[in-house]
């Protein structure tokens, strides 16, 4: 069993999808250890604890400098000793020591298809904010491995989205969510979780 620690900052439906995923059997092979948030209080920690997963919050508000926040969210994740962290919504930037003790075994989604509207400063809505400033046509979201820069590291899975006329960044948002979001992030899982995923020369290969 891979045993899975979910990081997350706020609402929590891509926790969600996992959390359904899992129970109806589309992800196989896998255990969600726990789910660690950086903000107290938020939607995700109740789906969390309803699902009857642990549930923790790291605040950085808590610690006097960020390097003590970095150290307490590594021990958090280290207490869970897990095989997978799942980046689903985690609006902080990972520690440096964090990448390098898991390393190939962090993964992320971002709601853009990965290099357009990524890096830093694109989180959440402002992704949709920008794609919509810049006309494009199409957007969607990527599943991707954590490395130290942002946005950066290998590609695992990408789905395409349409835009509509009419189209606001949270109606964008959401359907990004429904056709490409909740779907990669669960299928992220399970590939790894049943041994089919490969990292190596910065680039990640599913085997059929
Ligand atoms: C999701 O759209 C996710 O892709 C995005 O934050 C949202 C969290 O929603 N993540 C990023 O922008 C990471 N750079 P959720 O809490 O409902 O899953």
């Amino acid at each position: 069993m891979l045993r899975v620690v979910v990081m997350v900052s706020g609402g929590g439906t891509n926790l969600q999808a996992i959390i359904d995923r899992v129970a109806d059997g589309t992800i196989t092979n896998t255990e969600l250890a726990a789910v660690i948030s950086n903000n107290y209080g938020v939607k995700a920690l109740e789906r969390a604890e309803r699902a009857g997963i642990p549930a923790v919050t790291v605040s950085p508000k808590d610690y006097g400098d960020r390097s003590a926040f970095e150290q307490a969210l590594l021990a958090a994740v280290d207490s869970y000793q897990p095989d997978l962290i799942v980046l689903a919504g985690f609006l902080v930037v990972i520690p440096a020591a964090m990448i390098d003790r898991y390393e190939n075994r962090i993964i992320n989604i971002h709601p853009s298809l990965i290099p357009s509207f990524c890096g830093t400063g694109y989180y959440g809505l402002k992704v949709h904010e920008a794609a919509l400033a810049r006309g494009v046509k199409v957007v969607g979201a990527t599943v991707h491995f954590v490395d130290k820069g942002t946005d950066t590291g290998p590609i695992l899975l990408q789905k395409a989205v349409e835009v509509e006329p009419g189209d606001t960044p949270k109606i964008l948002q959401q359907r990004v969510m429904e056709q490409a979001e909740w779907k990669l992030l669960p299928q992220a899982i399970d590939l790894i979780a049943n041994g089919k995923v490969m990292v190596a020369d910065g680039h990640a290969v599913i085997r059929e």
